[in-house]
C-alpha cells in the first residue's frame, strides 16, 4: 500500500501538484471535434482540474479560454458567439480566441483598459478528429508523431468515455495484460470475418484460433515489462502446448497513453486524461 502522500502526489493534477506539472508538459486531449459541430460551437471542458470553455470562432479558429470571466465569474459557456470571439453574458466583456479582452462595453468609450484584461488561455490543434491542448509552461512541444496521428483520417477514428476514477487508476486498466483472460472473456466465439472494430473476436495474428478462445484457454500469460523510450514496453507471452507462443504487447506511452492491440488491423491508442 503506498503512503497517502504517494498517492496524492501521482494522482492530484491541478496546476502546481507533482503529477499536474508533468501532465502539463504533455499535449492533452480536450474533445473530439464532433463536440464543436452544430449550431453553437461552445463546449465546456475540464481539463487537468481546470475549468475552461472551447469555442470555434467566426474564422473558424478554436479557442480554449478561462471557463469564468476575469470581470465577476459568470460562465462564458452561456457567451455569446460574435465578433469573432466570445462575449460574457454578463457586461458583455468580449474575448478573442487568445483569452485577450478586446472590449469592454461598461467602460467610457476610448478606454484602453481591457488591454490588460487577459482570461487564461491555451493552446490548441486539431488532429485526427481530436482538439488537444498545451497547458503548461513555454513553447509547446512537438506534437507526438505516433501513428494513429500520421495515418490518414480514412484509417483512424476517434472517440472518448468517462471513467469515474482518477487517470492513474484507469492508465492501469489500459496497461494490464491479465485481465483480458477474465474481464473480456467470451464463451463462444464468433466468424471473425464479422469482427471488424469489435476487441478480441479477431483471430490471433496467423493463426486460426480466435482470440476470445486463445484468452479463454490460457488465462495465465507470463508478463515482462521493459522500459522503453516512449515509457513501458509490456509484454504478455501465452505458450500455447503446441509449440507455439502468442504474444501481446502493450505499450504505455508516457505520461498516460498506451497503444494495444485490438484485432491484427487494428490498434487502439488511448489516453486516460483527468
Ligand atoms: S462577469 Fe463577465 S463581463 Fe462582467
Ligand atoms: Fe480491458
Amino acid at each position: 500500500m503506498i503512503s497517502q502522500e504517494l498517492n496524492d502526489s501521482l494522482t492530484r493534477v491541478g496546476k502546481g501538484s507533482d503529477a499536474g506539472e508533468v501532465l502539463r508538459r504533455y499535449w492533452q486531449p480536450a474533445a473530439l471535434v464532433d463536440e464543436l459541430e452544430g449550431a453553437r460551437p461552445v463546449v465546456p471542458v475540464r481539463l487537468l482540474g481546470e475549468d475552461l470553455v472551447l469555442f470555434r470562432d467566426s474564422e473558424g479558429k478554436l479557442g480554449l479560454i478561462g471557463r469564468h470571466c476575469p470581470h465577476r465569474g459568470a460562465d462564458m459557456c452561456f457567451g455569446r458567439l460574435e465578433d469573432n470571439g466570445l462575449r460574457c453574458p454578463f457586461h458583455g466583456w468580449h474575448f478573442n480566441r487568445a483569452g485577450q479582452c478586446v472590449e469592454q462595453p461598461g467602460e467610457p468609450a476610448g478606454s484602453r483598459m481591457h488591454e490588460q484584461i487577459q482570461s487564461t488561455a491555451y493552446p490548441v490543434v486539431e488532429k485526427n478528429g481530436i482538439i488537444w491542448a498545451y497547458m503548461g509552461p513555454g513553447e509547446a512541444p512537438e506534437f507526438p508523431a505516433l501513428d494513429c496521428f500520421r495515418a490518414p483520417t480514412s484509417h483512424v477514428f476517434a472517440f472518448k468515455g468517462v471513467w469515474q476514477c482518477n487517470w492513474l487508476q484507469a492508465m492501469e486498466v489500459g496497461i494490464d495484460p491479465a485481465h483480458a483472460s477474465f474481464l473480456h472473456r467470451f464463451l463462444q466465439d464468433e466468424d471473425p470475418a464479422e469482427a471488424y472494430g469489435k476487441q478480441f473476436r479477431d483471430t490471433a495474428g496467423d493463426t486460426e484460433i480466435p482470440m476470445t478462445k486463445l484468452l479463454r484457454d490460457f488465462p495465465r500469460p507470463e508478463i515482462t515489462a521493459e522500459e522503453a523510450d516512449h515509457g513501458l514496453k509490456i509484454t504478455a507471452l501465452r505458450h500455447l502446448g503446441d509449440g507455439r507462443t502468442h504474444v501481446r504487447i502493450t505499450n504505455q506511452i508516457f505520461p498516460e497513453a498506451i497503444c494495444i492491440p485490438m484485432s491484427r488491423e487494428m490498434t487502439i491508442t488511448q489516453w486516460h486524461v483527468p
